[in-house]
């Protein structure tokens, strides 16, 4: 592909949810979020940039490529995303949070195509459980709804009008793509799965951490090979 793409990773929350720290430097089946989600980019994309809390950027640096562009991040993820747009020079930008380790390559390709065409794409996935309001209890069709995952991926000319749009009238969301449709133009929509599961709680990170050998043998041989310890290849 002759158009530029970027991976932009938002890592800078403060992870209050989980309570472990801020959450992309917990590690999973031994590598932080943070390193799965840039070692799941790296065959994929031209540029990586990622954006960390000011105080983890020397661990960040210790922990990454030298060909990863680390920032810092801002107050909001919205903040930080608009901080990752300004920090790259990509055409076309696929954002993912850190907090999802288990991104396959055949999502980012199909995620490609799809902003190449369309240029606004957003994977989701059906809802399995029935929906209710919880002050209500009114139902909601699940088979017309679907769950918002990222990555989420725009030309990045769209993607800044959107944020300078939003910046504009006030408006605060923790998902890209409504930027976008509140201009007026549509995303398109990619299909993901439950591997894109995002870590919020305690109960997210031990199935993630369940899951992690599995994921591990099936997608990610090739970059296990520099973590073995020198005694074990004996
Ligand atoms: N994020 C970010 N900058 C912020 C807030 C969030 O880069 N100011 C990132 C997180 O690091 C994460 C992604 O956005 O990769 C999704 O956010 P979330 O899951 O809410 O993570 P946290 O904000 O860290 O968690 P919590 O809301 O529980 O504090
Ligand atoms: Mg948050």
């Amino acid at each position: 592909m002759s158009v530029k793409v970027a991976a932009l990773i938002p890592a800078a929350g403060s992870g209050q949810r989980l309570g472990q720290g801020p959450k992309a430097f917990v590690e999973v089946g031994g590598r932080t979020l943070l390193e799965r989600a840039v070692t799941n980019f790296t065959q994929h994309v031209d540029e990586i940039v990622v954006a960390v809390p000011s105080e983890l950027h020397r661990e960040a640096k210790h922990l990454l490529p030298d060909d990863v562009i680390i920032i810092t991040g801002g107050a909001t993820r919205q903040e930080t995303v608009y901080q990752l747009l300004q920090a790259c020079t990509a055409e076309v930008v696929l954002v993912h949070d850190a907090a999802r380790p288990f991104l396959a390559a055949d999502v980012i390709e199909r995620m490609k195509v799809a902003v190449l065409e369309h240029h606004a794409a957003s994977v989701v996935t059906s809802v399995a459980d029935s929906l209710i309001e919880a002050a209500t209890g009114q139902t909601h069709d699940r088979s017309k709804l679907r769950a918002v995952q990222t990555p989420q991926g725009f030309r990045r000319d769209l993607i800044l009008r959107a944020h300078d749009a939003a910046n504009a009238s006030g408006a605060h969301v923790t998902d890209d793509a409504s930027l976008v449709r509140a201009l007026g133009e549509p995303v398109a929509l990619v299909e993901g799965s439950s591997w894109l599961l995002k870590v919020t709680d305690p109960s997210q990170l031990e199935l993630a951490r369940a899951l992690a050998p599995h994921w591990d043998a099936q997608h990610n041989r090739a970059t296990l090979t520099p973590y073995l310890k020198p005694s074990s290849m004996l």
